[in-house]
């Protein structure tokens, strides 16, 4: 409840004219003003990047049936020394991925819309202006930062000369997110990722939007909540496992809260804790191990795996073999049990963050009860074996006033970039008769 009310204040000082320069939490207007109605329609190209995987997808969304359609799509890799090197390099490598892909699907001579998922702290000026505020997760390629994300993709292109792209609309994931499942269900007005990094969006009373001129209507808000605790509000209950995943990290001060909750960081939290039990002789016999000292060697993904029900043990068993620690019985228990720990802890943090959009929401409509739906997506909440059921038990504790549903979105971040794409033409359209 009290983190709830933490993040409660700082919404409202991200949000408002004068005080969102130094808010933690950046509340950042999105320029989506509706979810889809169920008449948007056409052929689209996606561009993901900020998750697990760089992608370029080609996506027709279809009017009559309601559906957007992958028609197909191509992973490229983002090499380590592209995330950590400059930023015309990372563009020329996008350009270049986008244009063996439209060879292999013979596209070349057309100019699709594109909607480009970017999944990192943008300021936006329209749909299709975009200045990247900071890096976030692992990436940190020089001279984007300030800069017009659209630009530096349509140069690159230009510098390539072999095709077109035709709009552009630069969507976060969590509003892909949102958006594809706004699709299928249009109450849904709230985004979450809890993935490689953690943030959610959602449709905010554009009369609260102080930033952007007009008050009828709304505007999707991207709230960055990864950012919380950055000003030090979370200072009291940041573990010293938190502090030092903070200052080891490549972006030290920056996204607390997402770093005590995504999958980019649990890993990491676990193994701290692991290290730290067996120097106080509670682990192992005492004895560490070359690989359990090593930054990084603790997956994520070990923690659902330990966490499993059934074969759990066993997991944790091979794991901490794997590891090169020797193991008793007993202290794949004790293992097992900082792996919930940490991913319970994950869990309730995102709950109280969720439960205060979910609350703010319904204050914002005056009304006793809301209904709504949440679009989410990522791999720490699809994988984990019982991270959502934790998750959506402590929102109901919190928030007894809303019935919150919860929707895994179906590829958020390609067919939502896609679905955004199409509902800023659609408006672009009425506007215009
Ligand atoms: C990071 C990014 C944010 C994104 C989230 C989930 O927090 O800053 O934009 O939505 O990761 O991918």
């Amino acid at each position: 409840k009290e983190v709830s009310a933490r993040l409660k204040r700082d919404l409202i000082r991200g949000l408002g004219k004068h005080s969102h320069h130094r808010a933690a939490v950046k509340m950042l207007p999105t320029f989506v003003r509706a979810t889809p109605d169920g008449t948007e329609k056409g052929d689209y190209l996606a561009l993901d990047l900020g998750g697990t995987n760089f992608r370029v997808l080609h996506v027709r969304v279809v009017e009559e049936q309601q559906r957007v359609l992958k028609m197909d799509s191509k992973i490229c890799a983002i090499p380590q020394e592209i995330m950590l090197g400059t930023g015309e390099q990372l563009f020329d490598h996008i350009a270049a991925c986008l244009s063996e892909f439209l060879d292999s699907q013979d596209l070349k001579g057309q100019t699709l819309p594109l909607g480009f998922t970017f999944s990192f702290p943008c300021e936006q000026k329209e749909i299709d202006k975009s200045i990247l505020i900071r890096w976030t997760k692992g990436f940190n390629c020089s001279g984007v930062e300030g800069r017009d994300v659209v630009q530096l993709l349509k140069e690159a292109i230009r510098r390539r000369g072999d095709y077109d792209i035709g709009s552009v609309a630069m969507v976060n994931d969590t509003v892909g997110t949102m958006m594809s499942c706004g699709y299928r269900d249009q109450s849904c007005e709230i985004g979450m990722i809890i993935g490689t990094g953690t943030n959610a969006c959602y449709m905010e009373e554009m009369k609260n939007v102080k930033r952007v001129e007009g008050e009828a209507g709304r505007m999707c808000i991207n709230t960055e909540w990864g950012g919380f605790g950055d000003d030090g509000s979370l200072r009291d209950i940041q573990t010293e496992f938190d502090v030092v995943v903070d200052q080891t990290s490549i972006n030290p001060g920056v996204h607390t809260f997402e770093k005590m909750i995504s999958g980019m960081y649990l890993g990491e939290i676990v193994r701290l804790l692991l290290v730290k039990l067996t120097e106080d002789k509670l682990l192992f016999n005492g004895q560490t191990s070359e690989a359990l000292l090593t930054p990084g060697s603790f997956e994520t993904k070990f923690i659902s795996e330990i966490e499993e029900e059934g074969t759990g043990l066993e997991n944790g068993q091979n794991i901490l073999t794997e590891l090169g620690v020797k193991w008793d019985p007993v202290d794949v228990r004790v293992v097992r049990l900082v792996c919930d720990t940490i991913s319970s802890r994950s869990a309730r943090l995102c709950a109280a963050a969720l439960a205060t959009i979910a609350n703010r929401i319904r204050v914002n409509r005056g009304l006793d009860h809301l209904k709504t739906t949440v679009g989410v997506d990522g791999t720490v909440y699809r994988k984990h074996p019982n991270f959502s059921e934790e998750l959506q038990d402590t929102v109901r504790l919190l928030v007894p006033k809303c019935s919150i549903s919860f929707l895994v979105s179906e590829d958020g971040s390609g067919k939502g970039a896609a679905m955004v794409t199409a509902v800023a033409q659609r408006l672009a359209l009425q506007s215009s008769m």
